[in-house]
Formats: structure tokens, C-alpha cells, sequence
């Protein structure tokens, strides 16, 4: 077994979530097909509580007369989007089939409920529209109304047509086939009810222990006392057509509460109270023409007994009350002679005639009051969109047998004959005719076709008993009596059927649910239901429009036809049902009653034995089994299912260019549906078992989602893309707005120098942004070397816009003043200059010179490359330092000042020195110097570029963020010489190197080969040659690369060095000193740092620690790895420009014994150990000035 084919792991919890079933849920899987099998699968489930069972799409219901409590929104919730066979035989089921096919396939859908009287056909069709209102979409408050008033419609409908007949104490007494209608999203949009035949003759008289309509009892026990004063209500037991058969209470039925319900629902119709009244009124007028009682007078003739009554119904009616009384007591009767109107006279009625049109009356009045309540509800619930599907629920009056059966009973039977019919046309003959149709293999099967019984009651000629009827009346309208004798012999013509027997005034019809007998007296009249023109007159009179629309008829209108007898009605309104019904996809359910008692344990085998055979479920279960569950047009079956091949669809695309019965085999090879569970027939194509169409539905199904999934997984790859493109783009963004920000401000550094200063090649190659602050004075951090500048500057709470260290000219005394390394804070408010120094171990910070920015008149410069740079200040000595960032020095003075500090440019500049007296800063050119050098109050210096030398801004590349250049951590790891983290610091410090050779990503990672450490050209004190203008003009050309560093002249290398002093190894990639000792030097640079290796071990040491030697020992490889730069304490600044961020430092211990190892601040006595070299400038400056010419202390 393959991996896939595995199947599910079983769960144990299944077996205790679902009830045991009892007998075979399907009885198409029973072993032995008889009724009496078929009987007691249905006792066995019966008796578990389980009243539903299938055969195959039918269910078939026995009624439980309790309630099981299997009708909860819970229950109702898990048939939703189930097939059949997935849940326990529900009535549900058959809804939400009916439901989701008419969405599948765009099909109208009717369900068919049939069984005898108290079976359970109500009941189920209310579930049936339970489940469609609560699974069907809509949250529009037109849809919820509408589905409140489908609702509504049964506690209205069963009030005014339901009544307690000895069979079930809620029979309807009248036909329903409601409609529900949706739109093309399935939801519902209106309903339309059509209604069959009342049983009016309800109204007037019920045989014993047996109700009339639910209304009268609601009304008469619960009217308001408005309603009691204004129609005169009384109980029902003051009205003779409430009380008469002895039946005022029935049990677990609530009048009083179903009246309330029936006002609700008249509500939520849309019933408006003055309809209400007028209701309630002809309810009311019925009622008390029942207490209409005559007697005989001298004449024979009927005369009320209580003129009182007559009169309250003249009232109740609004009309003239002599005219109640005339109609009461006779009857009009006009002659014809010739087909012409003759005269028109008042004939007198004896009691029994007068009885007989005193109930006409009501019965009139009570039909038309039904049929304008259903008119009523249709119009409330008329579409209001437009419908695209239909779903019909038909509830019919069931099969009924009683001791007297009249014209009632047959209309009944005759249109439960009609549904067995729909039935076997389409279960039991369409089926198995389809199949010879289609030449599908077939073994027929023999059932009771019922046709003969239906053309027994309905055909035309011969006359079948309907025609019969008809004939009688036409040709003895006049007298009842005569008519029936006129009907027996008209009878004798059906005699040919055998399913027909006439004797004694009496006649039988063998339907197919039974023999029923009915008594032919009577019967013409009732189907001659003619409504009397003194009735219709008198109505017609009425003051009450309520009432005058009731009876619509048109009295100066005399037509000659015969009016529609109501059997005439009755066969063409249930010819229209069939013919409506068969143009929809049925589901059927077929209600079986248990017993006779409405017992919830007795299962009467005869009783059910005898339904099972009638209900020809037998035969149902043999062709179910035989023949295929599902079938459809190769179309429809091609529409519903082509996306489950790849031959018929791409991308929901329908791509199939065959014709619909090759695209049908060919999904259904696709699908991998074995060959015998299908037949492909001449127009349709059929699968034999439910199973295998649920399998394509869940295929089908799966398709939808793995699309979604697709499409989903597609847009979240296109949000991610997109998100990560507009990242891209917004980092680009940012960072050229901060490159552009940079440009304005290097720009703005290079106006104020305007064309006034030479350049120094680096300033204008590297693009450093202005960062300001590379002290980290703005680091609040408590006790870091930032916050202790901080402190000694006194600025509070003041932001430094510039920190830096520098090379201050400290004057001495006696002595000329030397420049020593300080730290420069510079705030909007004040510049200030603090010495950074190690007494007892410790670091010690004071302020040396302090003065306020509106002090400062001016800053100035030789008109040379160094860094020198005088702050003229106002009543105080001015500042003489030399500054490695100089231009953004002035930037920012210039900015802070508002414009006010300008450069003053000159190769002598004067200054007051410590005690205010005037010297002078000389310049001059020396080729010879790489480096600047301060001697005597001289500052030597070389050419550098030509003075108006921009920053190549052109080749900007914008700066890598904030927040990766000054993350604290990386740039004190670089200072200290982290040999991880030393190719980031490198590469600042040589951004002409990263910017020329643009190494690609790895090779800039690892570090760098040790050629390039060897270049000193690289660093910033090296890159210093004059340009020649040629030059500059290509370095400033936006397309062309910067030139290359200018190679160092090769000096001979004298390799081995002796140490003169001690020095101790203080970490950081350090190599300690022992005097005497001999070193290989394996890198020499302008830092003053070298690098070099003893017994194998490398590191850095101060270069002036050492003395050349004659001879090299034997150069050996290094063992340990080549650390690229000599540790970076210094005066804080890095060691260059581009290091600058390098001057943050670890920790404060770090920073003590770095200071402790750097230069002192006094001159070193030639015996004593050399200073550490400070920074790459420092070995620029002479060690000593010794012709002091001033003393400045
Ligand atoms: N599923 C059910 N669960 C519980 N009780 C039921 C169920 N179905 C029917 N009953 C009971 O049986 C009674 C009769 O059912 P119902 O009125 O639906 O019969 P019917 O087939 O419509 O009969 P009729 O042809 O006389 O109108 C109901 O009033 C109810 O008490
Ligand atoms: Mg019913």
C-alpha cells in the first residue's frame, strides 16, 4: 500500500459521538427486500428513537408523537454542507440537498411530502424551511424579513386552515405549496404560496369530537375585551359551530397562546391592525350566523327565532338588517324562458333550506376570507429581487379514510392520487424508462402504476366520476336531492373500472392508499358550490369595503357559462401542481403514521405494513438498488464538473473543444471513477452509486481551495516582493536624503573655504558624513568617557554639536608652547577645550579653556593644507589648535553663529596668546615635509590640491545608515583593535580604497592582505601629495574614479630592530617590549605604530621604542594572525578622520591604561622612555621646542 492510499487513522471517539443506529439507515442495503422487512427495520428504528430512514434520495419519516429533540440549532448546524450519507437520515438532509443542488446546478427544486393524515407532513415541511431560513445566505434586512414572514406563514396558515379531526389534532384542512425564491446567490428574495381547496365545509359543522378551524377557539377563548365588546365575542361554547361536535379543548394544544402567536405572525406579515379588525369581524359574523335558529310557521315556512341575532350580524356585516332577515328566510329565483330573463320572485324556505343557506353564507365568508389572507400574505412576501431559483415545499392535505366520506374526502384522495403519481412518474417509470431511453441495460421491474385511478376520478370520456358530477348538476341544478339521483346513474358509467364500485348511494374507489367509500348525497351540491346571488347581493351591500372586496364578483354580469364547479377547480389546480412539480427536481419524503392513537411507543405492524405496501416502497428500494443515483445532462454534468480534468480546464478555464459526451468520459477517466461505476447514455450521463458523485464534489471542491491556496500563496509572494522593493526604495531614500543633507552641509564647508585654503587630497575624496559629535559627549550613558567629558565641559544639559580631539597649543613655561593632545567640545553655546589625563590610576578631566560662541569674531587658517586653526575670541585668549576635521569645524561655527564666524585666510595669523599679548602663527611651504610640521611657531607644510578643490560630490555614495556607522559597540571594537571586527574600521579608514577597488562582498570581509597594511599611503596622514590641477579637474569629473594613493617611495628596509625600553603588552594585538631584545620589523607606517614579531608572537609596538640593527635575524612566518592597525586609543578623535567614530571606548579601565601608556603632556627627558606614539600626526610635531620665546605661565 502506497503512502497516499493509507488510510485515515481510525478515531476512537467516533463510536461514543454518534448514537448507535438501529436497523440499516438505507434500505437499499437490505439484505431481504419485502414489506414486512422493510416493516421491521422501521419498528427496530422506530423503537431506537431513529424515524428516519432512506431509500437511496427518499426519506421516509414515521411520525414519533413526542418530541425527540433532534430539531436543535445544534443538529440543524451540522447538516450544513454535508451530503447525505455523512449524518444520520434527517430531514435536514433532504433541505440542504434540495438547497445546495439548486446552487450547484441551477436547478428549481420542489420537495414532495406525502402520507396519510397525522403522519407528519406539516411537521416536516415546517423543518424544511426552518433549515433553508437558517442556512441560506442574506444579511440584508430585506432578506431576513422575508425569511421571518416564509416563517410567519405557518402559525398563520395552520390557525385559519388547520383543524382537530379525529386523525390528527392538527390536520391541515386545505393544500399548501409554498415557493420559496431566491436570487442567483442563493438567497431568498420572496415566496408565493398557492392554496388547495379549504374544507370549508368545516366551518358549519364537524362530526363528532372532531374541531372546527383552530381560529374559531383562539379567538373565542383569547379576543381582546375590544374585540368581545365590539363583535360580541363570547366562548366557544356559546356559538353552535364551536361547540356543536363536542370538541372545545384538544390536547397539548395552547389556543391562547396560538392566538397570541397567529396576532405575531399577522405582524410580522405586514397585516395592519384595521385588516386585523375586519378579520376578526368576519370571524366574529361567522359565529353568531351559526346561532341563526328558525322555527316553522303557520305556513311551513322558517322563521328566525331571535330577531337579535340577525341584527348584531347586520351590524357585524354593515348592512341593512332587514335584509340579513330576508336572506335568511328566502331565497330569489328568477325565470328564463328562452334563454331570456323572466320575472323574479321571493320564494320561502322551510327550516331545512334555510339552515342550508344560512351555513352557505358562512362557509362563503369564511373561504373568501382564507384565500384574501393567503392573496395578503403573497403580497408581503412578493420577490424583491429578481428570482432566479425556486425551491417548493408542498404540504397537502394526506390520505384520508372516514366512516362518511363525502365530496371533501375525495378531493383529497384524488389529489394524493395525483402525488403518487408525480411519484411513480418519476421514481418508478420515468426512472426505468429513462433507462431504455438512454440504452443503459436494464432489467425492468413491475410496479402499481395508480395512473388508472387518477383517470378514473378525472378523465373526461368516458366520463370519469368528476364529469359525472358535473353532468348531474347542470341537468338538476334545482333540487339537491334530484341531482344526486342524476349523479348514481351517471355514476354507473365508471362501473367498467375495476377500481370503481357504485351500490346504495354509495360509491368505492380502490386508490392506491386503500378502498374508500363515499356517500353520494350531498355530493352535487358541494361540487356544484355555487355562491347565491342573494349572498353576494347582500355582501355587495355592505358599507364595509373589508367585506366588498371579498366578494369582487360582478352582479350586472350574467354570464351564460357555467361557473367552475369545485371539482372542476380542484383538477385543474392540481393538474398545474404536477405540471409545476415536474419542472423541478423533486426530493421526496414520505410520511408514515405508527399508529392510530398518536401513541409515542405503539408501532402497528398491520397499520404500517399496510402504508409501506400503498407507499410502493418495495418497489422504490428494487429499482434503487438496480439503478443509478445520479444522472444528468452531458452538459450539466460537463458545466458542473470540467474543472476536475485537465483536458476540459485551465485556471477555472473551461478549454474543451470535443463535444459534452467525450468531455464527460473523459473527466470521469480523469477522476479515476472506476469504468463500472458509470454508463454514459445517449444524452445523460449516470453513476450508479451517491458515493461517487459526493467523491467528485469533494474533488471539486478541493480544486476551489487549492486555487485559493495558489492565489493566496501568489499574493503574499507580491506583497512580499512589493514590500521588499518599497523597503529598498524607502531605505534609498533615506539614505540619499542623508547624503543629500551631507552634500549641503561638505558643500557649505566648502563655500566658506572658498578658494581660500589648499586642500588636503583626502578631505575632498572622502565622504564622511559631518557627524559632529565623535567624543560621544551626547552619550548620556552614565560614566562612559562621553559623559565625562561632558561633566568637565559643564554644558548640562546642552547637546555638543562638535567633540574631537585635538592638538591644542599649550603654552609652557618658559618654554615655547607645544601642541598636546585635548579634547575640543564645541555646544551652540560655547567651545571648550578639556585635557583627558591618568593621575593615580584614574582619569582626571579639566576644563583648560572655555569660551562662549558669541565671543568667537573669527576663525582662522593658513591658506595652506594643515589643520591649524586659530579662534579669535573676544577679551580672551584665542584658541591655536590643529584640527584634523577643520572645514567641518567651521561648518559648524559658521552654522551655529548664524553665518557670523567667517574664515579669515592668512600664512601669518596673530593671536593673543595666554596673557593676551599679540604672537604670530607662521606658514610656510615645504616641499620637503610629507606631513606638516609645527616648529617654533612655524608650521611647515607642503603643497596640497589647488585651493579651490571641491569634495567630489558627484561620486557620492550614500553613507551606510546611522545606525549601522555609530553603533556604540562596533566602533569601540574597532578602536580597540577587535581583530573580528577590524575590516569595518579599515574600510572607513580607506574610503578611497573601498570606493576605487569595490571589492565584492567577501573579499571585503576578510582582512585585509598584508600588502595593503603596508601602504602608509593608504592613511590619511600618507594621501597628502600635491595634486596638479590637471589631476583635481579629473577627480572632481563625476564619472571617472578618484586617482590612486601615489606610490610610496621604497625605503631600505632595515628589518631588525633592538627594543630601548621596556613595554608592556597591554592586550589588544599588542606586542610587549623587553629592552635589549631584538625584533623583526614586519610593517612600518607613519602611525608611529609597527608591526612586529618576536619567538613568533606578533603585535604592534611604539616605533620609538627602538634602535635599528646591524643585522636582521632570520625572518620567520607569523604564527598568529596579522592584526592590520596598532591599538587606536589616543587622544580620542581615532586616529584619523575617517576613524573618528573609533574614539568611543569600552570601558573605562581600558581607557586608563591606554592613557597611562600614551604620551604625557610634559616634554620627556631624553633618559626617559619616548612617548607613546599618540596618533598618526603626532610624530609631524618636533618633539621639543626648545627655543621657548615666550613664557606662557
Ligand atoms: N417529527 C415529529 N416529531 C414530533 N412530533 C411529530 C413529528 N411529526 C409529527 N408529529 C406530531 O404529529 C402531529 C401530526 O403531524 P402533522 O400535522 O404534520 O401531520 P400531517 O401529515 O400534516 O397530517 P394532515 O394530513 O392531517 O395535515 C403533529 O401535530 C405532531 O404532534
Ligand atoms: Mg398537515
Amino acid at each position: 500500500m502506497t503512502r497516499e492510499a493509507r488510510p485515515k487513522k481510525a478515531d476512537w471517539s467516533e463510536g461514543t459521538a454518534r448514537k448507535k443506529q438501529a436497523g440499516v439507515s438505507d434500505m437499499t442495503m437490505l439484505s431481504k427486500i419485502t414489506n414486512e422487512a422493510i416493516n421491521e427495520n422501521l419498528k427496530m428504528r422506530f423503537h431506537n428513537a431513529d424515524i428516519y430512514t432512506y431509500i437511496g434520495n427518499v426519506l421516509i419519516s414515521v411520525n414519533p408523537f413526542k418530541d425527540l429533540g433532534i430539531y436543535t440549532p445544534e443538529v440543524l448546524k451540522s447538516y450544513e454542507n454535508k451530503n447525505r450519507m455523512e449524518l444520520p437520515p434527517h430531514v435536514y438532509a433532504i433541505a440542504e440537498g434540495a438547497f445546495r443542488n439548486m446552487i450547484a446546478y441551477s436547478e428549481n427544486q420542489c420537495v414532495i411530502i406525502s402520507g396519510e393524515s397525522g403522519a407528519g407532513k406539516t411537521e416536516a415541511a415546517k423543518k424544511i424551511m426552518e433549515y433553508i431560513a437558517a442556512v441560506s445566505g442574506g444579511n440584508s434586512s430585506s432578506i431576513k424579513e422575508i425569511k421571518r414572514m416564509v416563517l410567519a406563514t405557518n402559525p398563520l396558515l395552520e390557525s385559519f386552515g388547520c383543524a382537530k379531526t379525529l386523525r390528527n389534532n392538527n390536520s391541515s384542512r386545505h393544500g399548501k405549496y409554498l415557493e420559496i425564491q431566491f436570487n442567483a446567490g442563493g438567497e431568498p428574495v420572496g415566496a408565493i404560496i398557492t392554496n388547495y381547496l379549504l374544507e370549508k365545509g368545516r366551518v358549519v359543522g364537524q362530526i363528532r369530537n372532531e374541531r372546527n378551524f383552530h381560529i374559531f377557539y383562539q379567538f373565542a377563548k383569547a379576543a381582546s375585551q375590544e374585540y368581545r365588546d365590539k363583535y360580541g365575542v363570547l366562548g366557544p361554547e356559546s356559538y353552535l359551530y364551536t361547540s356543536a361536535a363536542g370538541c372545545l379543548d384538544v390536547p397539548n394544544i395552547d389556543d391562547t397562546k396560538d392566538y397570541a402567536d397567529t396576532i405575531k405572525a399577522m405582524d410580522v406579515i405586514g397585516i395592519t391592525p384595521a385588516e386585523q379588525d375586519d378579520i376578526h369581524r368576519m370571524l366574529a359574523t361567522i359565529l353568531w350566523l351559526g346561532n341563526v335558529q328558525f322555527v316553522e310557521n303557520d305556513e311551513g315556512n322558517s322563521q328566525i327565532t331571535d330577531p337579535n341575532i340577525t341584527q348584531f350580524i347586520a351590524y357585524l356585516l354593515e348592512v341593512n338588517p332587514e335584509m340579513v332577515d330576508k336572506v335568511m328566510v328566502s331565497r330569489t329565483i328568477e325565470t328564463s324562458r328562452g334563454g331570456r330573463r323572466g320575472s323574479v320572485y321571493d320564494v320561502p324556505l322551510n327550516i331545512a333550506q334555510a339552515q342550508s343557506t344560512r351555513d352557505g353564507l358562512s362557509k362563503a365568508i369564511y373561504d373568501r376570507l382564507f384565500n384574501w389572507i393567503v392573496m395578503r400574505v403573497n403580497k408581503a412576501m412578493q420577490a424583491r429581487a429578481e428570482s432566479n431559483y425556486i425551491i417548493g415545499v408542498l404540504d397537502i392535505y394526506g390520505f384520508e379514510i372516514f366512516e362518511q366520506n363525502s365530496f371533501e374526502q375525495l378531493c383529497i384522495n384524488y389529489v394524493n392520487e395525483k402525488l403518487q403519481q408525480i411519484f411513480i412518474e418519476l421514481t418508478l417509470k420515468a426512472e426505468q424508462e429513462e433507462y431504455v431511453r438512454e440504452q443503459i441495460k436494464w432489467t425492468p421491474i413491475d410496479y402499481f402504476n395508480n395512473k388508472v385511478v387518477c383517470d378514473l376520478i378525472e378523465i373526461k370520456r368516458p366520463p370519469g366520476v368528476f364529469a359525472a358530477m358535473n353532468d348531474a348538476c347542470a341537468t338538476a341544478h334545482a333540487d339537491p336531492k334530484a341531482a344526486d339521483q342524476s349523479l348514481s346513474q351517471r355514476l354507473t358509467a365508471c362501473s367498467h373500472s375495476r377500481h370503481f364500485e357504485l351500490f346504495d348511494g354509495n360509491f368505492t374507489i380502490k386508490h392506491y392508499a386503500g378502498d374508500v367509500t363515499y356517500s353520494i348525497s350531498g355530493m352535487t351540491d358541494k361540487n356544484k358550490d355555487q355562491l347565491m346571488r342573494d349572498h353576494l347581493e347582500l355582501c355587495k351591500s355592505s358599507s364595509n369595503g373589508f367585506l366588498q372586496g371579498l366578494f369582487p364578483e360582478d352582479l350586472t354580469q350574467d354570464s351564460k357559462k357555467r361557473p367552475p364547479t369545485a371539482s372542476d377547480r380542484i383538477k385543474i389546480s392540481a393538474n398545474e401542481l404536477v405540471t409545476k412539480l415536474m419542472q423541478s427536481q423533486p426530493s421526496y419524503i414520505r410520511t408514515i403514521k405508527p399508529n392510530e392513537n398518536k401513541s409515542p411507543s405503539e408501532f402497528d405492524d398491520k397499520r404500517v405494513l399496510h402504508q409501506v405496501k400503498y407507499l410502493g416502497l418495495c418497489e422504490n428500494i428494487r429499482i434503487r438498488r438496480a439503478g443509478f443515483a445520479y444522472r444528468q445532462t452531458f452538459e450539466k454534468f460537463v458545466e458542473r464538473f470540467y474543472l476536475l480534468s485537465p483536458q476540459t480546464s485551465y485556471a477555472g478555464d473551461f478549454i474543451w473543444t470535443g463535444d459534452s459526451k467525450a468531455a464527460c468520459i473523459q473527466i470521469l477517466k480523469d477522476t479515476g471513477i472506476g469504468p463500472e461505476e458509470w454508463q454514459i447514455g445517449t444524452t445523460k450521463t449516470f453513476i450508479r452509486h451517491p458515493e461517487t458523485i459526493w467523491a467528485l464534489e469533494n474533488q471539486r471542491e478541493q480544486y476551489w481551495y487549492n486555487m485559493a491556496q495558489r492565489i493566496q500563496a501568489a499574493w503574499r509572494q507580491y506583497m512580499a516582493v512589493k514590500n521588499e522593493n518599497a523597503g529598498k526604495i524607502q531605505r534609498a531614500w533615506r539614505q540619499k536624503r542623508k547624503a543629500f543633507e551631507l552634500i549641503k552641509f561638505r558643500e557649505k564647508g566648502d563655500e566658506l573655504l572658498n578658494g581660500k585654503k589648499e586642500r588636503r587630497r583626502y578631505s575632498v575624496c572622502n565622504l564622511r558624513s559631518f557627524n559632529g559629535d565623535y567624543l560621544y559627549v551626547n552619550d548620556n550613558s552614565n560614566q562612559t568617557r562621553g559623559y565625562l567629558l561632558r561633566e568637565a565641559a559643564g554644558i548640562g544639559n546642552q547637546q555638543a554639536i562638535f567633540s574631537l580631539g585635538i592638538d591644542f597649543l599649550v603654552p609652557r613655561s618658559m618654554r615655547s608652547a607645544r601642541p598636546m593632545p585635548r579634547q575640543l567640545v564645541v555646544t551652540n553655546d560655547q567651545i571648550c577645550i578639556i585635557e583627558e589625563k591618568v593621575v593615580d590610576g584614574l582619569i582626571q578631566h579639566a576644563t583648560v579653556a572655555k569660551a562662549p560662541i558669541a565671543s568667537i569674531k573669527d576663525l582662522a587658517m593658513s591658506p595652506f593644507q594643515d589643520g591649524w586653526i586659530v579662534v579669535h575670541l573676544e577679551s580672551q585668549p584665542d584658541l591655536v589648535f590643529n584640527c584634523d576635521f577643520k572645514t567641518e569645524l567651521l561648518a559648524w561655527l559658521n552654522n551655529i553663529s548664524h553665518g557670523r564666524v567667517r574664515l579669515q585666510v592668512n600664512s601669518v595669523i596673530a593671536y593673543h596668546n595666554k596673557n593676551m599679548k599679540t604672537t604670530q602663527l607662521k606658514f610656510v611651504k615645504n616641499e620637503s615635509v610629507q606631513q606638516p610640521v609645527f616648529e617654533k611657531k612655524t608650521v611647515q607644510v607642503c603643497s596640497g590640491l589647488p585651493a579651490g578643490t571641491r569634495s567630489q560630490i558627484a561620486q557620492v555614495k550614500p553613507p551606510p545608515s546611522a545606525a549601522r556607522v555609530s553603533r556604540p559597540q562596533q566602533v569601540s571594537d574597532s578602536a580597540y583593535g577587535h581583530p573580528q571586527q577590524q575590516s569595518q574600521p579599515q574600510q572607513q579608514r580607506h574610503p578611497l580604497n573601498q570606493q576605487q577597488q569595490s571589492p565584492p562582498r567577501q573579499q571585503q570581509q576578510q582582512p585585509p592582505p598584508r600588502q595593503q597594511q603596508q601602504q602608509p599611503s593608504h592613511s590619511m596622514a600618507a594621501a597628502r601629495p600635491s595634486y596638479s590641477s590637471a589631476q583635481s579637474e579629473s577627480a572632481r569629473r563625476p564619472s571617472a574614479p578618484p586617482p590612486p594613493p601615489p606610490p610610496v617611495a621604497e625605503e631600505p628596509q632595515n628589518l631588525c630592530h633592538k627594543a630601548l625600553f621596556d613595554f608592556k603588552d597591554t592586550g589588544d594585538g599588542m606586542l610587549g617590549l623587553e629592552a635589549g631584545k631584538t625584533y623583526e620589523i614586519l610593517e612600518k607606517n607613519g602611525t608611529g605604530w609597527w608591526l612586529a614579531t618576536r619567538g613568533g608572537v606578533e603585535g604592534w609596538i611604539p616605533s620609538n621604542y627602538l634602535n635599528p640593527e646591524p643585522e636582521a635575524p632570520s625572518r620567520q612566518s607569523p604564527a598568529a594572525p596579522v592584526l592590520p592597525r596598532p591599538p587606536a586609543l589616543r587622544n580620542g578623535s581615532g586616529t584619523n578622520g575617517a576613524g573618528t567614530e573609533s574614539g568611543q571606548v569600552d570601558s573605562m579601565a581600558q581607557l586608563a591604561a591606554a592613557l597611562a601608556s600614551r604620551s604625557p603632556t610634559t616634554a620627556t627627558p631624553t633618559n626617559q622612555k619616548p612617548n607613546v606614539p599618540a596618533r598618526p600626526g603626532m610624530n609631524r610635531f618636533a618633539q621639543e621646542d626648545s627655543d621657548e620665546e615666550e613664557a606662557w605661565e
